[in-house]
């Protein structure tokens, strides 16, 4: 287990009878970015407050850098870095006091804590703002400094739990940018929720999909966009037809075609049938092919929708439903 930085085995956490993480499994190597992706209530920010120490597991085990998180606790979060979903700064101190408050806990002191605060602070670029207080900074400039106060003390291994939520387009790509440095200039691994799948594919090396407490799907996002093949077709049709569905897939350019579940909107079912095709190279070849076929069939399309091959359609081929809802 040489390079494995973090273990996470069977992670099961309770509140009450719900079951927010539910078996969750996986690894990390030195040097990775490895993402959580998955909609609201997923189970993102309650898997991190268990592998930081907040709280412990119901079940099963977690070690970072070898050591046991619930039994050596101290230990780990010495090596850790954790900058948490909600902003925890101090809204009348300034920026480099806040930062110097969390370099202190971390047990830096004198010259040493001095060097690391200005570090920080050029790291996020808020050299001209750190001596203002934090009620006076923008949403964006916040997390910069939240960001900058989790890497105060020099972590091997850093938690970032959706840095970027309501933060504007600047302060974004300043975020995007000081975790790309920090991985490339310092080697530091990263552990990085999000539920938007731009950033994702972006940043990580590879991503777990979570949904409902478990990790259902984990790979780099190019081997999970290429689950999807060429993307997915959905199309609208009056009922559904098993002999159509069977014709459909046994088109050149059809991976697979079923039948989905309707969702029910507020005006009822939107179309009667919805057909869920999988492309096999590219969706227009395959949209080519069914119209061909729907025109010597006489069946008549009430929607269509191409979905592009990237990990939103990957949850949403897994899940029946969309990141976002
Ligand atoms: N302290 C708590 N007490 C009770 N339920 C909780 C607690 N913390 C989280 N939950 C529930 O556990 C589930 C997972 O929450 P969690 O915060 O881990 O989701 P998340 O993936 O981080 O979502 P988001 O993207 O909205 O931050 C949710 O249904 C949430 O309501
Ligand atoms: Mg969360």
């Amino acid at each position: 287990m040489s390079n494995m930085i973090l273990e996470a085995n069977g992670l099961v956490k309770k509140f009450g009878n719900f079951v927010a993480v539910n078996d969750v499994s996986f690894t990390m190597r030195e040097g990775e970015v490895f993402g959580l992706l998955g909609p609201n209530g997923a189970g993102k920010s309650t898997t991190i407050s268990m592998l930081t120490c907040l709280y412990p597991p119901n079940e099963g085990d977690m070690r970072i850098f070898g050591h046991d998180v619930v039994k050596d606790a101290a230990k780990v979060k010495k090596l850790i870095g954790v900058v948490p979903q909600d902003i925890a700064l101090y809204p009348t101190l300034s920026a480099r006091d806040n930062l110097s408050f969390f370099g202190e806990m971390y047990g830096l002191k004198g010259r040493d804590l001095k060097e690391r605060v200005e570090t920080v602070i050029d790291y996020v670029a808020m050299r001209e703002r750190a001596k203002d207080a934090i009620k006076t900074y923008s949403g964006g400039m916040k997390r910069r400094i939240n960001l900058a106060a989790g890497l105060v003390h020099g972590p091997k291994l850093l938690f970032l739990d959706e840095p970027t939520v309501g933060v504007d387009p600047q302060s974004r790509n300043h975020i995007f940018e000081s975790v790309e440095r920090l991985n490339k200039e310092q080697g530091m691994a990263i552990l990085y929720t999000t539920h938007y799948m731009e950033e994702a594919e972006r940043l990580c090396d590879r991503v777990g999909i979570i949904d409902r407490g478990k990790i259902i799907a984990m790979d780099t996002p190019k081997n999970l966009v290429g689950m999807l093949g060429g993307g997915i077709i959905q199309i609208g049709l009056e009922r559904e037809d098993e002999e159509l569905r069977k014709a459909v897939t046994s088109l050149s350019e059809v991976r697979s075609a079923d039948f989905v579940p309707q969702e029910e909107t507020e005006e009822g079912m939107s179309t009667k049938a919805m057909l869920k095709v999988e492309a096999r190279t590219h969706a227009n070849d395959a949209l080519v092919q069914l119209i061909q076929l729907f025109n010597k069939k006489d069946v008549q399309i009430l929607s269509l929708e191409t979905l592009e091959p990237n990990l939103e359609t990957v949850f949403l081929h897994l899940t029946g439903k969309s990141l976002r809802q």
